[in-house]
């Protein structure tokens, strides 16, 4: 599977995010992580729909929407409106996780599960079948800018086991502290889409032309 680079615009400048998301398209990033938060999931307060339907409007990659929201159920119908095309919900904010994915799919969406640093691994196992995306956190979710929790490396590599021993399809995913000194350890532990916000946005075309050179090789 091809490598993919799916930068956070968390970290973007809010007044040129148009001008920046296509500078980090035109480098070769495929996906657009976009972090929703709502103060209670976890302490911070992001963006919401509208921001999704807008982008939607003149963005061509493939939009990769992190809820970090409790009881994500009542607005995938929304998101996936909005023109969301991977809907990712936190396993410990579901009501029911099943349900969620199954709610997401009917909306045409890929489905993805995340999981906090503290939840373990072995939750995912029983969903991954219909799971499209799964989600390692590797910083506590909530904000952008976080060092890399090294233990991370190890959760990947077990995920990365997991899924290839029961649906090889499913993307592996990872999110926080990821920079240019570390992205070849979350490759190398299994990671197949990296998100990255603050490492990319610090100089949006040549960082991303930085990461897609070792996504490339890896
Ligand atoms: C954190 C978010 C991340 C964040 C990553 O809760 O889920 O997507 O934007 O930012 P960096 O790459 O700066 O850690
Ligand atoms: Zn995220």
């Amino acid at each position: 599977m091809e490598n993919i680079l799916a930068p956070s615009i968390l970290a973007a400048d809010i007044m040129r995010l148009g001008e920046q998301i296509e500078e980090v398209s035109g480098a070769g990033a495929k996906y657009l992580h976009i972090d929703v938060m709502d103060g209670v999931f976890v302490p911070s307060l992001s963006y919401g729909v509208c921001v999704v339907e807008s982008i939607r409007k003149s963005c061509a990659m493939t939009l990769d929407v992190h809820l970090m929201i409790v009881e994500p159920e009542r607005f995938v119908e929304a998101f996936a409106k909005a023109g969301a095309d991977i809907i990712t919900v936190h396993l410990e904010a579901c009501v029911d996780v099943r349900e969620t994915l199954d709610l997401i799919h009917s909306f045409g969406c890929k489905a993805g599960i995340s999981i906090k640093p503290e939840t373990p691994v072995e939750a995912l196992e029983e969903y991954l079948e219909e799971t499209d995306l799964v989600l390692i956190m590797c910083v506590e979710p909530g904000f952008g800018g976080q060092k890399y929790f090294p233990e991370s490396t190890e959760r990947i590599r077990r995920t990365a086991e997991l899924i290839a021993g029961k649906h090889p399809d499913t993307r592996l995913e990872v999110d926080g502290g990821i920079t240019l000194q570390n992205v070849r350890t979350v490759l190398e532990a299994g990671a197949d889409v990296v998100v990255s916000g603050s490492a990319v946005f610090a100089d949006p075309a040549s960082n991303t032309e930085a990461f897609m050179k070792i996504l490339r090789e890896e």
